[in-house]
């Protein structure tokens, strides 16, 4: 099929209409949407019904990192489709098993089996069931300022304003505050500081918590749709340190950091620090079909050798999606994607913010690496007040608003979330690329430099 035939589909025309009868959209009030009708997308660029073309500097949901429609993805999918579309979790198959092997080869330390899922929020669930089965305690710590998934456990881990609605959960999720030096929690002004502050202040919440009580802590290696928070050199280290001390699993939440997205396969890389438990979805396979899962260090694996794991899923290891992360992860590794999205991050995307930075006074602050960036937008650099305020609705979320359709009238479309826009386009943009979108957020800025006060 070509690009022209999708984009020749019999549906198109009637997409927008149809969506607005039918379509029920995941965290919207139904009456405000105006979705655009996506007709296709190649490589980092995607393309509407009426023409207009943007650079996906969003990845859609931070997961196409392979790029749109990579042709040898779609081939190994469809090669698949007409061998054997969905076989029964309980029997082996030559995919998922390939899938495992190349999982568990990449993944640091002795994280060698996995539990495959249908997504991210469906593999956290099946970590803190693994923890609790393994450690046969209860409670389970996480970050605030972060995302885990819209499912029971995983909403109520979630440190961000999505667990609102969702409560009251199950009890047994407690809250801590993670490093973030721009709006630090604990005063501090250096990484050091902010590092040994977050320790000592989670090191603190499991004394009063009772260690003993605790199963697991879940934190996402980088932080994602929340900020883009780049853990100070330590951190991972010394909370490795104290779910040691306690006899607490550690897992590292890598469903949007993992999979060459901070330049690494896994963002734990970085800091060479070897969780209990990584979970992985999107950038496994860039959701060419749904897919997630738990890579387990062999202890906890071995754990439920003589007794029942109590977890399953129909489609858990299904042959299509586990052929597309086989093939994905043939793709990173002949293409140099893991690379390619680490060189990006260093030599464009890293140096350009801060060119835009030195420019534009409503830029506080710009961080992160490999693809997976955060551009901070304030009203006034000193007191570091942000363009809009946390969770911003309405009129309050307007100067955000203006600055997304300025990105989109220039032909780039970010993430944006608060007072952030996020640059995470997919691991295979080009320098060229990579330069054309962030040309267009600089001149985007312009509306939010209007703002800006005193
Ligand atoms: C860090 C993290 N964990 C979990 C999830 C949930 O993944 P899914 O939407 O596939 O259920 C997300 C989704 O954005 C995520 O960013």
């Amino acid at each position: 099929m070509t690009h022209t035939d999708i984009d020749a589909s019999p549906y198109l025309a009637s997409a927008y209409a149809s969506d607005r009868a039918h379509v029920f959209h995941s965290w919207s009030a139904q009456g405000s949407l105006a979705p655009t009708v996506i007709a296709g997308a190649l490589g980092s660029r995607m393309w509407d019904d009426k023409g207009n073309r943007w650079l996906d500097f969003s990845s859609q949901l931070v997961n196409v990192n392979i790029g749109h429609q990579h042709p040898k993805l779609v081939a190994a999918i469809q090669q698949q489709a007409a061998r054997l579309c969905t076989i029964a979790p309980f029997h082996a198959n030559d995919m998922r098993s390939e899938a495992a092997r190349l999982i568990t080869e990449l993944a640091p330390g002795d994280l060698d089996m996995v539990f495959f899922t249908n997504g991210g929020t469906e593999a956290i669930e099946n970590a803190v069931r693994l923890a609790r089965g393994y450690t046969g305690r209860y409670k389970v710590l996480s970050a605030y300022r972060s995302y885990h998934g819209a499912t029971g456990t995983s909403i109520q881990l979630t440190g961000d304003p999505r667990r609102w609605g969702n409560e009251p959960g199950a009890p047994g999720t407690v809250h801590f505050w993670g490093p973030y030096l721009y709006r630090s929690a604990f005063h501090a002004t250096t990484p050091a500081e902010e590092c040994e502050r977050a320790l000592e202040h989670l090191a603190n919440v499991l004394m009063v918590e009772g260690p003993q009580t605790v199963a697991a802590i879940v934190l996402e290696t980088v932080v994602g749709t929340n900020g883009i928070l780049v853990p100070p050199d330590g951190y991972l280290a010394g909370v490795r340190r104290l779910c040691d001390q306690h006899g607490i699993v550690m897992v590292c939440d890598e469903v949007m950091a993992g999979f060459g997205r901070c330049g690494e396969w896994f963002a734990v890389d970085h800091w060479k620090v070897i969780p209990d438990l990584i979970t992985f979805a999107k950038g496994s396979n860039s959701g060419y079909i749904p897919v997630g899962g738990v890579i387990i260090k062999r202890v906890i694996a071995d754990a439920f050798k003589d007794r029942v794991y109590p977890g399953g899923l129909t489609y858990s290891g299904h042959p299509l999606a586990c052929a597309s992360i086989v093939a994905s992860i043939g793709i990173f590794k002949e293409e140099k994607i893991v690379e390619n999205a680490r060189r990006i991050g260093s030599d464009v995307i890293g140096p350009e913010l801060e060119r835009i930075m030195a420019k534009h006074p409503s830029v506080g602050e710009v961080r992160g690496l490999g693809v997976f960036w955060a551009i901070e937008l304030v009203r006034d650099r000193k007191t570091r007040k942000p363009l809009v305020p946390y969770n911003a609705s309405g009129a309050d979320a307007k100067p955000m608003g203006e600055v997304m359709a300025a990105c989109k009238a220039g032909g780039v479309w970010p993430f944006a979330h608060f007072n952030r826009l996020q640059v995470t386009p997919p691991c295979t943009i080009t320098a060229d690329e990579a330069r054309e979108g962030l040309a267009a957020i600089d001149k985007a800025l312009e509306v939010a430099d209007r703002h800006v006060e005193g």
